[in-house]
């Protein structure tokens, strides 16, 4: 297996054009998106749409009329729509459709969405995550950090530096980026709330009351389940073996 990361939203920019087809992606937007899809998943929620913008959103739910409208911008929900990107909103959600366009997960799924699997990351279900990869490890492994506006975030690093940590013992290779990502990991995992709560997205997170959204981004292995998208939607993929 050769992990590769990529750790900017600029980096990102380049991935529609990119051939992915022998490329196995892993998302990470742990303060909120992927975090947020991962709580609604686990509590049964059916189906993820992830939008691009808001008028993508809007013709999707003309699509789909039954699907809830969800999402944030500036970390806020966006009016007219029914759900914000709080993970705990999405906790009472059993069956239900969602379409959700956020400022940075969601553009990070939909680049890669040409590849040959797409999984969506988070603390919440690393140790999922890792089982799922290794019953049937791939040859290309991306892990794709999707960033704060147009900036890296240290928490999408941390999980992905987590994700290197179960998986390098199957590695042929890591890149450098991965291998910085893994000692941060090494620095920081016993520390996981307290890191979270001083990035910038956290930050800005806990001065708007919302401290407890952060607490449960931090959970680690908390959430024995993993989206995956495919065909422009996010469903369980079901696990085996997993045991929390
Ligand atoms: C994003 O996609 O950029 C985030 O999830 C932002 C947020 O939840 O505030």
């Amino acid at each position: 297996m050769i992990i590769r990361t990529i750790l900017t939203p600029a980096e990102i920019a380049t991935l529609p054009a990119s051939d992915l087809s022998q490329v196995t992606a892993v998302v990470f937007d742990i303060l909120r998106a992927t975090s947020t899809f991962t709580t609604a998943l686990a509590h049964g929620v059916a189906e993820i749409l992830p939008a691009q913008d808001v008028p993508e959103a809007l013709r999707l739910q003309a699509l789909h009329p039954d699907a809830w409208l969800g999402g944030e911008r500036h970390g806020e929900k966006i009016a007219g729509f029914q759900l914000g990107n709080s993970p705990l909103e999405y906790r009472d959600l059993a069956h239900k459709k969602i379409i959700s366009t956020t400022t940075n997960g969601t553009i990070a799924l939909r680049a890669v969405s040409h590849a040959a699997n797409v999984y969506v990351g988070a603390l919440l279900n690393l140790e999922a995550l890792a089982q799922l990869l290794l019953k049937n490890p791939p040859a290309h492994l991306w892990l794709i950090c999707a960033g704060t506006g147009t900036s890296f975030a240290l928490e999408d690093g941390l999980a992905a530096g987590g994700l290197i940590e179960a998986l390098h013992p199957h590695a042929s290779l890591i890149d450098d980026a991965g291998l910085t990502l893994l000692a941060l990991w090494q620095t920081k995992k016993n520390a996981l709330p307290e890191t979270l709560a001083v990035t910038k997205n956290g930050r800005r997170l806990c001065e708007r009351g919302r401290t407890s959204e952060v607490s449960w981004c931090a959970r680690l292995n908390h959430l024995p389940v993993v989206g995956q998208l495919l065909n422009g939607t996010i469903s369980t993929v079901p696990t085996t073996g997993t045991n929390f």
